[in-house]
């Protein structure tokens, strides 16, 4: 048997690898299973001799006890903030200045996703993490040690043999998107309190003076920069600086971008900006900096902002506004969402003037006031939503939001089912709100696509009682149209061939057309898939139902009751009795890249990873994220790291982002 302290120190080096593979490259080798086993035994030697436990081992992440404060932490050098510029002209004016003091243009720049967390300093010595420290001021901070030894993203010994003797790490400890909402959506039901953003939800969670709680809390990190260091690592860029951190285990973003010229850095805000809604996690700009050491000396800093780097911020994401009323809108399916009528303001780079509260359930935890001034969050192009109450700014005696009975379109008495937070109008068809959703729900363009069918056709349509359901709009006729508010013969006439053009349709289309409740495109395809044409659908049981990727329980059961119910099947008819059909769907296995697993890496140049893994799933592939030995192909963008290096041990064929252009030029049209 080993002795029990090279057995210890073995595995230390096992977890810290297979650690490391997990939570910084995404890209574990070896089951959970595995490395629990692992895990497990390394706590069983620990436990048997623990004069041998020391404090960088990956089994002591949580284990400080609470402590009453924080201790200050004297930074060795400063934690500098980052001057700010929001438009083109202040960016070139910045480029201009660095220019005038320099004599020449800055060649090389880093380009860096600014993350919307919190500022940390790592201490490493000897590769041991020994301290974590917040900003404060700059100067010092406080010391949050116990804390970040919690985040597994952070390592608590660095990898490698080359590792300075001493160095700060800097970083931005943020909490994740999913992570957020999950955390919230928990708090939310046990009746805590949610956090208001990921920003206050990371600096939240890392005030806490229990480690423990800290521990439970989705936290992660990038590291950005290096602070102070011993002489036996020197690096000359900035760029070597973040190679460096990241072999050493660090997270460093992936979207960090190395640029020559100034014409690249705003290609590269541009580009982000549109990548920012799918990123995760929030960010709230661009960080531009000099390269190289050498210049960003010459730079220099005044008033503790250097000159060598600016952030490009976006417009806010969440400003303050007032609520001037609460309306209550019926969805198609029934269900009311109360609506925040707002007093406008610009939020997320547009005027906004409504804003979701979600459900009746929202406006009560919130306690919403007629008159209250809350604050509004808008990111990307999602739906304006009201975040928190400012109760410190509520108008003196400002009325409770009368909660509605009755449906406000209908007067059908509401109806809530238990365990859901949705109040719903019963009244289903009947309810005039809700048929001219489902209508235009129908028209829309990734259903039936009925071109010139809007919101104030259909209004009227409804409104007169020539369309009762979807089927009666192929029955309408042109002296029909035309008796309508501004429609002329012409429109009619357009409105009538568009009409007769949607009838050719497909499967997919026509299911995710008929409005079933939580079938949405991507199930709809999978559904069409499933069963190729409609009459095998309608007779599915919940058994075969199940079988679909993607459908549960929920949507098992309510593609099954749409299709029991006999005025469903009616209109169902009466659609395909109008014209309505569709090819019958080939399966899956009939196309080119059936039964294929396929690895995307790195960056594309020509599209996103969105489309690339679309593009290959509507060949047959299953694109996954990380290269086993079932994987077929791996496609390698610019910058493949990990599971490009793993492709090549496994032998997997790897292609380049012009071979898979190529790939894709000659299998998409077959
Ligand atoms: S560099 C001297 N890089 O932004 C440069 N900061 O406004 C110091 N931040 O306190 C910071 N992402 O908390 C840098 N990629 C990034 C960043 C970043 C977020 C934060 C950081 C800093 C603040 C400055």
């Amino acid at each position: 048997m080993m002795e029990p302290k090279k057995e210890i120190g073995q595995l230390r080096e096992e977890v810290r690898f297979h650690l490391h593979r997990y939570h910084v490259l995404d890209d574990p080798e070896i089951p959970d299973i595995e490395f629990d086993a692992l895990f497990d035994r390394l706590v069983q030697l620990e436990h048997a001799n623990p004069d041998l436990v020391v404090s960088d081992s990956p089994t002591q992440r949580v284990g400080a006890e609470p402590s009453a404060e924080f201790d200050e932490v004297v930074h060795s050098a400063p934690m500098l903030s980052l001057d700010k510029c929001v438009s083109g002209d202040e960016i070139q004016a910045w480029q201009d200045r660095c220019a005038r003091i320099l004599g020449e243009d800055v060649s090389s720049y880093v380009c860096e996703p600014k993350i919307d967390g919190v500022a940390v300093n790592l201490l490493y010595e000897d590769g041991v993490l020994v301290r974590g420290a917040t900003r404060g001021n700059g100067e010092i901070g406080e010391d949050i040690t116990s804390n970040v030894r919690t985040i597994d993203q952070i390592p608590l010994r660095l990898l490698g043999d080359d590792v300075p003797r001493s160095i700060e790490i800097r970083g931005e400890i943020y909490m994740p998107l999913a992570g957020f909402h999950a955390y919230n959506a928990r708090a939310v039901k046990n009746g805590e309190k949610p956090f208001v953003n990921p920003r206050n939800g990371a600096a939240g969670s890392l005030r806490q003076l229990d480690p423990r709680v800290t521990a439970h809390r989705p936290l992660s990190i990038f590291c950005y920069a290096m602070g102070r260091c011993s002489d036996d690592f020197r690096p000359r860029t900035h760029a070597e600086v973040l190679a460096a951190i990241r072999k050493w285990g660090c997270c460093v973003n992936e979207h960090v971008e190395v640029v020559e010229g100034f014409k690249a850095c705003i290609t590269y805000i541009e580009r982000v900006v549109q990548d920012r809604v799918s990123l995760g996690y929030e960010i709230d700009g661009v960080v531009l900096k000099a390269n190289d050491f050498a210049v960003q000396e010459r730079l220099g800093s005044v008033t503790r902002k250097p000159r060598w780097a600016i952030a490009f911020k976006y417009p806010a994401e969440e400003v303050s506004t007032v609520i001037t009323a609460v309306e209550f809108q019926v969805g198609r399916t029934g269900a009311i969402t109360p609506v925040a009528k707002l007093e406008p303001v610009f939020v997320g780079g547009v005027t906004v003037s409504n804003a979701t509260l979600h459900n009746m359930d929202e406006v009560s935890r919130l306690d919403i006031r007629l008159g209250d001034t809350v604050i509004v969050h808008r990111a990307g192009d999602v739906i304006p939503q009201v975040v928190s109450v400012v109760e410190s700014r509520r108008p003196p005696g400002a009325r409770r939001v009368p909660i509605p009975r009755k449906c406000p379109e209908c007067g059908t008495a509401l109806e809530k089912i238990a365990d859901e937070v949705v109040v719903r109008c019963p009244a289903g068809m009947t309810c005039v709100a809700q048929r001219k959703e489902a209508i235009q729900h129908f028209a829309s363009r990734s259903a039936m696509d009925i071109e010139g069918l809007g919101e104030k056709l259909i209004d009227q349509l409804v409104d007169q009682n020539l369309v009762k359901n979807t089927a009666d709009l192929y029955r309408l006729r042109g002296e029909d149209l035309v008796a309508l508010d501004r429609m002329g013969t012409k429109s009619a006439e357009n409105l009538l061939r568009s009409l007769s053009e949607s009838c050719d349709t497909t499967l997919a289309h026509f299911i995710y057309a008929l409005g079933i409740r939580e079938v949405g495109e991507a199930t709809a395809i999978a559904l069409a898939e499933r069963f190729g044409d409609l009459e095998p659908l309608m007779e599915a049981t919940l058994d075969l139902l199940y079988e679909v990727e993607d459908v549960g329980p929920t949507v098992a059961g309510n593609v099954l009751s749409f299709f029991e119910d006999r005025e469903n099947r009616e209109i169902v008819s009466a659609l395909v009795a109008a014209g309505v059909h569709w090819p019958i769907v080939e399966g899956r296995v009939s196309r080119p890249c059936f039964g294929e697993t396929w690895v995307l890496t790195g960056t594309l140049q020509s599209m996103s990873r969105d489309e690339a893994r679309t593009r290959l799933r509507n060949l047959g592939a299953k694109v996954t994220g990380s290269v086993s030995p079932n994987t077929t192909r791996v496609v390698a963008g610019d910058d493949a790291g990990a599971k490009l290096a793993r492709a090549e041990v496994l032998e997997i064929p790897v292609l380049s982002e012009k071979d898979f252009l190529t790939f894709l030029g000659s299998h998409e049209s077959a």
